[in-house]
């Protein structure tokens, strides 16, 4: 059941697991009871040719008082189940600085490394490593979910959250916008990639880099186009004079996997698709249809694809 909660990759989505697992148990128990008290006298003592009114019987305090009891205490234990989940899942986050802010954009993620690095629709994380996140919206609510690492968390405009995740296994996983944001909320995806601490920190600093402008070919025309269409009022890459942050920063675009937060594998061919007409791939979303030509799409694409 990879991309569900039932394959926990963190000590916290662990617990969160657990709890789920716990509580399924109880109420099923609960509901096979329920169900045999119900269809068991209705048989046994069902009414047969000939037979008189059954007993009539009014009251019974010990009874009464042990079906209100019971389910009390049930619910006080499942209460308190909750209540060491909440506090193991979530730790209190202080005043320690976050490691990276994720903003929630319609629709597509901002990843904003503390220390320095930019990426979009996908976190990279080291495995065994405790890291806060911040989580912002740049316009309405979304909410933040990896299923497999952690609780799910509204991103409120204008209020600041804060999430613990600690993954404990490499890989790539899965996760999504959890809050209706509008026409292309089903496309808000989001990718975890959890990486050894060496290879992160690599990764890392490798996108703190600033971008080398390409001289020669398809991609130096692009880098030009890149800066006199209207590429780069919406955009950033950093090193150039595009600095705009409407869109994702796209200075590391061609190290990323996909393309318009999930819609496309990140391919040559698919930029091609996307750059041609946006609005056909991802319907509604902020990015127009710039009108390029056939040979304008082709430098951009080999520009952009450079840009690892
Ligand atoms: Cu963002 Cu739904």
């Amino acid at each position: 059941m990879q991309g569900t909660p039932f394959n926990p990759i963190s000590p916290q989505e662990l617990d969160i697991s657990n709890l789920f697992i716990a509580i399924l148990i109880i109420a099923g128990v609960i509901f096979a009871l329920v169900v045999f008290l119900v269809l068991y006298p209705a048989v046994r003592y069902r009414h047969r040719p000939g037979a008189d009114e059954p007993y009539q019987e009014f009251g019974r305090p010990k009874l009464e008082i042990a079906w209100t009891v019971a389910p009390a205490v049930l619910l006080a234990i499942v209460f308190g189940f909750t209540v060491t989940t909440m506090r193991a899942a979530d730790p209190s986050t202080g005043d320690h600085p976050p490691d990276l802010t994720v903003i929630g954009h319609q629709w597509w993620w901002e990843m904003r490394y503390t220390t320095g690095g930019v990426t979009a629709n996908e976190l990279h994380l080291p495995v065994g490593r405790r890291m806060l996140l911040q989580l912002d919206s740049a316009d309405v609510i979304h909410n933040f979910w990896v299923p497999q690492l952690g609780r799910k968390l509204d991103m409120v405009p204008g209020h600041t959250s804060r999430l613990w995740v600690e993954p404990t296994q490499t890989g790539t996983f899965l996760g999504a916008c959890a809050e209706y944001c509008g026409t292309e909320h089903a496309w808000m995806r989001l990718r975890v990639i959890v990486q050894p601490p060496a290879e992160f920190d690599a990764w890392q600093r490798q996108q703190t880099q600033t971008s080398v402008s390409p001289t020669s070919g398809d991609a130096a025309q692009g880098a030009m186009l890149f800066q006199q269409v209207t590429c780069a009022s919406c955009h950033a890459i950093a090193g150039t004079n595009a600095n705009a942050q409407v869109g994702p920063d796209l200075t590391h675009f061609g190290g990323r996997d996909t393309i318009a937060a999930g819609v496309l594998d990140n391919t040559p061919q698919n930029l091609t698709t996307w750059l041609k007409d946006p609005q056909a791939v991802k319907p509604g979303n902020h990015m127009p249809n710039l009108q390029l030509t056939d040979s304008q799409i082709r430098d951009l694409v080999a520009y952009l694809e450079a840009q690892k």
